[in-house]
């Protein structure tokens, strides 16, 4: 590839606590890309697509497989549970979304085995009252093992015989550790067997090296998306640590994931909504415990997509979504759900916080006794009473809701280049006349219909 590789590339990340609304926006996107590449996380991951009547739940899967030109890959830094992936192969097929053909995952990816979901399980109840409420789905476990330099990789799902005794001999290992540590039952070792390796039968023809064929496409100047899961205040290193996920949810993860040069990614636009929320536990600072959170809760319907937990609410935090934009180094804004705002008499934005002693921070500091000891500094802006659901263009945004827009864009110091004022593909625009916002309308145009080849 060319030193002076101008990329046809993009990123989109999420730039809160996960559940932005990514899934929306990088099904817009993928109307114009040849490529779709999810590269950390597993199933934690819940990304919702409506189209038309059709309602799409992802998991593992990029977002972009809706589109029936986009050719998908799955990254090294993924965790992949086989049995999984098939169920959500076979749900897609279902749905009139034809797969095979046109996915393909790392041989790097790391392995869910289902005692990694027990474990999960086990370590949670054992963590009681500091427990990080995950979602169960064995991320930490099958991370730790990768770690601990004994998870099993994807490449092996190429030997179904093979793979499925190797993954018995780490399961023995994994039920010792739930009887012994946790008191718990063991995972069922000869059922998980047939299994795994019945899936694996069905997954090896899609194991591949994934970075040549990435690549590939940028060399022919075939526009890529770069799809994150989670967000950066769940990352690994510089999310609120240890209610973090166990994967990076940065830009740069995506390179590591994929074999392929930093360079090679593009501009990367964070996903925020106009409020925020957090599932599981872990410091929230604008977190609404009353009549506001339920609000939002309801008219957003905030609920996991992967685990149906009712998710906690809160106002913007223009402190954390500021660290976001720094550490993930934000080209621009996709902010998201501001139609849920719309009946609210005013809307408070958090600007810094202050601390016991008077200090004020900008940035959400790392140590959490430090960051629980904080009071967001708010400042109040008048709510706009105005139905915003479905605008589609700037012009049409009522002048409060245009201020508030501007508003975030002031603190957190990066423009917002996408608006989304609903669920459906329609209810969106873009902000601006940017590169950035030229880039996107360019790849939002054409869009296709689901699963159609072309
Ligand atoms: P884990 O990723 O299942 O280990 O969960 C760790 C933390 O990340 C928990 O607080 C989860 O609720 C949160 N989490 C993981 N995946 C997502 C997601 O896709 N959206 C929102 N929160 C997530």
């Amino acid at each position: 590839m060319e030193r002076d590789l101008q990329p046809t590339s993009m990123i989109v990340i999420g730039g809160q606590w996960g559940d932005e609304g990514k899934g929306k926006v990088v099904d817009l996107l993928s109307a114009g890309v040849a490529a779709a590449v999810r590269f950390n996380g597993g199933n934690n991951a819940g990304h919702t697509v409506k189209f038309e009547d059709r309602h799409f739940a992802l998991h593992f899967i990029p977002s972009g497989i809706i589109h029936g030109h986009v050719r998908c890959y799955m990254g090294a830094w993924m965790v992949i549970d086989p049995v999984g992936v098939l169920r959500e192969i076979d749900g897609l097929g279902e749905q009139g979304v034809d797969v095979i053909g046109r996915l393909a995952l790392s041989e790097r990816a790391t392995v869910i085995l289902p005692t990694h979901r027990a474990l999960d399980g086990a370590r949670e109840a054992a963590r009681g009252a500091g427990s990080i409420g995950t979602t169960r789905r064995g991320i930490g476990p099958a991370y730790q093992d990768r770690a601990q330099r004994r998870a099993l990789t994807t490449g092996l799902l190429r030997k179904p015989r093979t793979f499925a005794e190797h993954a018995v001999r780490v399961m023995e290992a994994h039920n010792r550790e739930l009887g012994l540590l946790y008191g718990a039952e063991p995972v069922d070792l000869e059922a998980a067997r047939l299994e795994l390796e019945e899936a694996a039968e069905r997954l090896a023809p899609l194991v591949a090296e994934v970075g040549p064929q990435i690549l590939g496409h940028l060399s022919r100047r075939e526009p890529v998306l770069f799809e994150g899961a989670q967000g950066v205040m769940l990352d690994l290193f510089q999310g609120t640590y240890p209610y973090v996920t166990s994967s990076s949810c940065l830009p740069g993860a995506a390179a590591v994931s994929c074999g392929i040069p930093v360079r090679a990614l593009g501009p990367a636009v964070g996903v925020m909504k106009a409020y925020v929320t957090r599932v599981g536990g872990g410091p929230f600072p604008t977190e609404l415990d009353g009549a506001t959170g339920d609000h939002l809760r309801k008219r957003g319907n905030e609920f996991g997509t992967t685990t149906g937990r009712p998710r906690r609410c809160g106002w913007f935090d223009a402190a954390a979504a500021r660290y976001a934009a720094r550490v993930a180094g934000l080209d621009g804004i996709a902010l998201t759900k501001l139609d849920v705002l719309d009946d609210l008499d005013e809307i408070r934005v958090a600007v810094r916080y202050r601390g016991p002693d008077g200090a004020e921070y900008v940035e959400p500091p790392a140590d959490l006794d430090t960051l629980g000891s904080l009071e967001p500094v708010y400042e109040t802006l008048p709510g706009w009473h105005a139905e915003t659901v479905g605008t589609l263009d700037a012009a049409a945004l009522p002048a409060r809701a245009r201020a508030y827009v501007e508003f975030l864009e002031r603190q957190v110091g990066v423009p917002v280049v996408l608006v989304s004022t609903g669920p459906r593909r329609e209810e969106t625009f873009i902000l601006g006349r940017s590169p950035l916002a030229q880039m996107l309308k360019t790849l939002m145009t054409g869009l296709d219909q689901p699963g159609q080849k072309s």
